[in-house]
């Protein structure tokens, strides 16, 4: 990697253990496959379909993960909340406010590649406490000197929003990925300043659910009106993902590709 070129693999929302085992399940033919040099998660949702705790972030960790990004449920699980701010490569979003736990970006090496992770929320139909694109911007000022490749993790609702930050950030940054509708979209493009995009990679776990949920009490609570308690769906477990090749310019790809592949692929 001398030329400072590097393959990032951006992992979608991981749900439940039925995602993180398909995850785990199938990285050993995702490395061969795509020959990665770096694995950035989004485990917002690994911890039964909602938030993260330190045990399973060790377990992805120890499983090869150099960052793990997070979103909306990134508070789920309180015992979380002093890892947050002790594990540098653990993200939540960082326009949240600057009081909750954690931070929002950091930078992580391999060979002589350093790469930046940041991880941003979107504001619209969103509860981020400050605004994106003044903080996404701050961000990559802030890894300008630090890093050669900048990854963003967009967790966001509104296509619009995601769509309009790939073409602010295009030109400054690696890539722009967006996470949280867990579902793949069809436009993996690398924009003419450079800037790999994906308006949402979708995510790692049952695609037999509605975006993770069991589709019965999924749809019991749509009909109904009534409060249903939800359960992770077991049912037909896919991994989303993209592969992002860099250029050899720092901030710049040279693909992206997007990768959906059921978990029977792993057997
Ligand atoms: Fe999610
Ligand atoms: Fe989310």
């Amino acid at each position: 990697m001398s030329d400072k070129t590097c393959t990032i693999l951006f992992v979608g929302d991981v749900v439940g253990g039925l995602g993180k085992r398909t995850l785990l399940g199938l990285l050993p033919s995702l490395r061969e496959r795509v020959a990665y040099d770096f694995l950035v998660v989004n485990g917002e949702n690994i911890a039964g379909g909602v938030g993260i705790t330190p045990k399973l972030a060790d377990q992805l960790f120890s499983a090869g993960v150099d960052v793990i990004t997070l979103g909306n449920h990134t508070y789920r699980q309180r015992e979380i909340y002093a890892y947050l701010d002790e594990r540098e490569e653990i993200l939540r979003p960082a326009n949240f406010l600057k009081r909750q736990p954690g931070h929002g970006w950091c930078v992580v090496q391999r060979g002589d590649v350093r790469l930046g992770v940041v991880s941003l929320s979107g504001n619209l139909f969103m509860d981020a406490g400050r605004p994106l694109f003044a903080e996404a911007d701050a961000a990559v000022h802030a890894l300008r000197e630090r890093a050669d490749h900048v990854l963003v993790d967009l967790h966001g609702e509104a296509t619009s929003e995601k769509v309009a930050m790939g073409w602010h950030l295009d030109g400054r940054v690696t890539a722009v990925v967006g996470t949280h509708t867990h579902v793949p979209t069809a436009d993996a493009r690398v924009l003419p300043g450079g800037t790999a995009y994906i308006t949402d990679v979708g995510m790692t776990g049952p695609r037999g659910g509605v975006i993770g949920v069991r589709r019965e009490l999924a749809i019991q609570a749509m009909a109904t009106k009534m409060p249903v308690r939800f359960e992770t769906s077991e049912e037909d477990p896919w991994l989303n993902a993209v592969a992002i090749t860099t250029a050899a310019e720092p901030r710049r790809a040279a693909s992206i590709e997007q990768l959906l592949m059921p978990a029977a692929a792993a057997a």
